[in-house]
């Protein structure tokens, strides 16, 4: 974990502070910041602040100039191997709604004839999209996956019986998901959701999930999640869980983008604190 800031940089630049006066303005800013996260911590997030986690406050514009500097680490309620207390984070987000990437391909997925549809919800955390894609017709079956035994346990005694006999709840993380995909026959999904779900794979692992959630998703069927941005101010912690424009568009080079929204902001970190956010929200269609 980014204890202390690295060396700074000045925000237009990137070049390193030079002067006493520069270090110095710097360094105030920093503790002050340390302060009021202190301070922050002591009260739970509000209903609001939670809900603004989500909302947009700064969406770039074409033309916009991107040369903002990787912000200044400040107290991150992520552990050194890129973790969170995740039952702290569940009661944190308890109640709030689905997320707009899922919303959106659900509602892309209404005109599709089929009888039955799949979705795989990767790293389901206590269920809000699973809940969501359930709700949404009842040609959806759900598989939803994910590392919390504790997430799983609330997801499973928030369904209704209807709701029950439609999923499959699957305590495996997410480097292991295709291997258990193939020891359980799963080789075709509908619609594959990772909601805040991908940085969390071990950098090393994930060009192999990447690669099976292309080859599972069938013709036309989708992808929803986020991808986090180089900056984040989380990039410190495992920068290479952290995506360029550039690379996220080398990524997605091969499929029909139907969202792509970078929202770059100052909000909660819904555990309590304040972060800079740098997050790419996707929904994608799988080229026929
Ligand atoms: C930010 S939460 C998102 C939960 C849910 N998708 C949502 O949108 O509310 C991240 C989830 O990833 C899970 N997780 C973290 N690392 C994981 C891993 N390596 N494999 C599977 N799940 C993991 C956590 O347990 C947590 O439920």
């Amino acid at each position: 974990m980014c204890f202390y800031p690295p060396r700074p940089q000045s925000p237009l630049t990137n070049a390193s502070l030079s002067t006493d006066r520069e270090l110095a303005r710097y360094a105030a800013r920093f503790v002050r910041r340390r302060a009021f996260d202190a301070s922050a911590r002591s009260h739970l997030p509000s209903h609001d602040t939670l809900l603004a986690e989500d909302s947009v406050s700064h969406a770039h514009q074409p033309g916009e100039s991107t040369a903002r500097p990787v912000p200044v680490p400040r107290r991150s309620t992520l552990t050194p191997d890129y973790q969170r207390d995740w039952p702290e984070y569940f009661n944190a987000v308890k109640d709030q709604p689905p997320r707009d990437t899922c919303l959106r391909a659900l509602a892309a997925f209404k005109q599709d004839p089929r009888p039955q549809l799949l979705a795989i919800d990767i790293a389901c955390g206590e269920g809000r999209d699973t809940r969501a894609i359930l709700a949404a017709d009842p040609r959806w079956r759900v598989i939803s996956t994910d590392s919390s035994a504790d997430g799983l346990r609330r997801l499973r005694e928030s369904l209704t019986s209807d709701f029950a006999v439609r999923t499959q709840l699957t305590n495996v993380d997410m480097e292991s998901l295709p291997a258990w995909a193939t020891a359980n026959n799963i080789t075709t999904a509908d619609f594959i959701n990772a909601s805040f779900a991908l940085p969390f794979c071990n950098p090393t692992h994930f060009p192999a999930l990447w690669t099976w959630i292309t080859r599972t998703l069938r013709p036309q069927g989708r992808f929803a999640g986020q991808f986090f941005g180089d900056r984040d101010e989380w990039a410190c912690v495992r920068p290479k869980s952290h995506y360029t424009r550039a690379q996220l568009d080398t990524l997605l080079a091969d499929w029909h983008i139907e969202h792509l929204e970078e929202v770059e902001k100052e909000g909660s970190d819904a555990m309590g604190g304040t972060k800079w956010h740098h997050v790419f929200h996707v929904v994608a269609q799988k080229r026929a």
